[in-house]
């Protein structure tokens, strides 16, 4: 139903985004007295997760308070090679700026270096690519969250010691991130009574961290604490050690905190602490438009994190400086 929801949300704003007919083509060809309109392809690498149907909706409702936008859609259904021929696809029809977020880095850094080097923008989100071939990649810093969720595991530890890591996709960036920001947070060589018992690449999917934890659970007797790398690999986990009465015996780390889906998680006490990974998506529409406008673009832009347990939750969370 809340996806239900959040999708239908995405495809009104999406409707209304395209509603804004007639429009003159786009590129230099417009008229000195049709106002120039500005194309933008969003490369999508899936719409599976709410996390990014949430992305989708918030570049919708952004691009919506400028009528001179369109946005054209692609979802490559978590395919890096269809999402490849999508980005080829988008250059090929003529797009004023290529916004995209890629399911992994790199199998889309030379499509995204190629657009680039045509000439026109790419704000890549979220997901990196290598090198520099781009004009601005925005996106919290993953690192730093794994960092925070590794210091948050030790204050909940106690003396709790049995760890299970289930890691988002290892070959795309927050993965490499998330795990080794948390690995730097629970310093295992200043805490020697600490141990990863079980670590597996769940690939940001729930229905693999159920599984992967159904492996855990059944070769360690004692788990103490799952750190997962994003809330449906947290709740994937949750549902596990439910299965098998064990629930109660650990605590549960996850990161996205949407409001439906992480937060309400910790508000009914199956995850411990949710932190917030923001989509960048209104960020991304308001940069395209100052790009439009001539502005020189920074390279990077930072976004922030919240942390949210049940003690803070009804506050919103809490800011980590
Ligand atoms: C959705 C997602 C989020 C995660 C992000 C990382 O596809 O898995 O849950 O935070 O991607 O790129």
């Amino acid at each position: 139903m809340r996806r239900a929801h959040a999708l239908a949300f995405a495809l009104v704003a999406f409707a209304v985004a395209c509603k804004r007919e007639p429009r003159p083509e786009p590129g230099p060809a417009a008229s000195a007295k049709t106002p120039r309109h500005y194309v933008i392809g969003m490369s999508q690498c899936n719409l599976g997760e709410p996390w990014r149907v949430q992305m989708n909706a918030d570049i919708a409702q952004a691009a919506q308070k400028h009528p001179l936008l369109e946005v054209r859609w692609k979802d490559a259904q978590n395919d890096s090679l269809r999402q490849r021929a999508q980005v080829e696809e988008l250059a090929a029809q003529g797009i004023d700026l290529l916004i995209i977020s890629p399911k992994e880095s790199a199998p889309l850094t030379k499509p995204v270096a190629d657009v680039f080097k045509k000439g026109i923008p790419v704000i890549v989100l979220d997901r990196a690519v290598e090198g520099d071939d781009y004009t601005t990649f925005i996106g919290a810093d993953n690192k730093r969250i794994g960092r925070e969720a590794g210091k948050h595991a030790l204050k909940l530890l106690g003396k709790g010691k049995n760890v299970v890591e289930l890691k988002g996709l290892m070959t795309s960036t927050p993965g490499r991130d998330r795990n080794e920001g948390f690995r730097e947070g629970i310093a295992l060589e200043k805490n020697p009574g600490l141990k990863l018992v079980f670590e597996a690449d769940m690939q940001w999917l729930e229905p693999n961290a159920r599984k992967e934890m159904e492996s855990a659970l059944a070769a360690n007797r004692t788990i103490d604490l799952v750190y997962a790398h994003n809330d449906p690999g947290a709740h994937g986990a949750y549902l596990a050690a439910k299965a098998a009465g064990r629930e109660k015996q650990m605590k549960f780390i996850g990161i996205d905190a949407l409001p439906h889906e992480g937060v309400r998680y910790v508000r009914e006490g199956i995850l411990d602490a949710t932190f917030l990974y923001p989509t960048g998506g209104a960020e991304a529409i308001e940069l395209a438009v100052s790009i439009f406008a001539g502005k020189k673009p920074e390279k990077k832009i930072v976004l922030g994190t919240r942390v949210f347990t049940k003690e803070n939750v009804d506050q919103g969370g809490e800011a980590i400086e």
